[in-house]
């Protein structure tokens, strides 16, 4: 799906489903880590003054998945509790650090987006697998629940993506590094083991 280079396990949506009550809790946490991380974003685009808007957007819709997984947490009587470790994303943001190359403010602020785009591509691709398995079992309101946000973190993909071209201002170069990093994520999704998480 999209750039994505690794295909998610196919063990990976029987055993979210199985444990999907784990994985709305982790999956909480993904979506206000996007919501803060797009605002965090905004506030580096000194810059890049026309990402800031589109990025302010982006963050008040994940705000909006946040609050849309806690009202299903309630209703299932859970907590969000502790943020779980995230290995996925921290990887690979270290990784992209580590391979960015040059340090001026357009490749850093360029990677940062396309590392958000490669987390949105990925999730969307776990939310389409992930909805398929749920109706498989019959559980229809919260497949819908995962068909719904999948069109939005699609979208996501798509202006983050855009916003590291105009940012970084030369399209080819960005697509090249997009192909780098998604080369990395795919590696970091075969190492890891296969848990009823988001990312896992
Ligand atoms: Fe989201
Ligand atoms: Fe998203």
């Amino acid at each position: 799906m999209f750039c994505l280079t690794c295909p998610t396990d196919p063990r990976w949506a029987p055993c979210a489903a199985d444990a999907l009550d784990r994985v709305l809790v982790d999956h909480a946490h993904c979506e206000m880590k996007a919501a803060s991380s797009a605002l965090s974003l905004s506030a580096r685009c000194l810059d890049a003054p026309h990402a800031v808007l589109p990025l302010v957007a982006l963050a008040r819709e994940e705000l909006e998945h946040f609050e849309r997984v806690l009202v299903e947490l309630e209703r299932r009587g859970l907590a969000l509790g502790p943020p779980p470790v995230d290995a996925y994303a921290a990887e690979l943001r270290r990784r992209a650090r580590t391979s960015c190359r040059g340090d001026a403010t357009k490749y850093v602020l360029s990677d940062r987006l396309l590392v958000g785009a490669l987390i949105e591509a990925r999730s969307c691709e776990r939310f389409k697998l992930l909805a398929e398995e749920l109706e498989r079992r019959g559980h229809d309101a919260e497949a819908a629940l995962y068909r719904e946000l999948l069109a939005s973190e699609a979208r996501h993909y798509t202006t983050l993506r855009q916003l590291a071209i105009d940012v970084r201002g030369d399209e080819p170069a960005t697509l090249r590094r997009l192909g780098e990093l998604a080369r990395l994520e795919g590696e970091i999704v075969a190492s890891l083991p296969v848990e009823a998480a988001i990312h896992g």
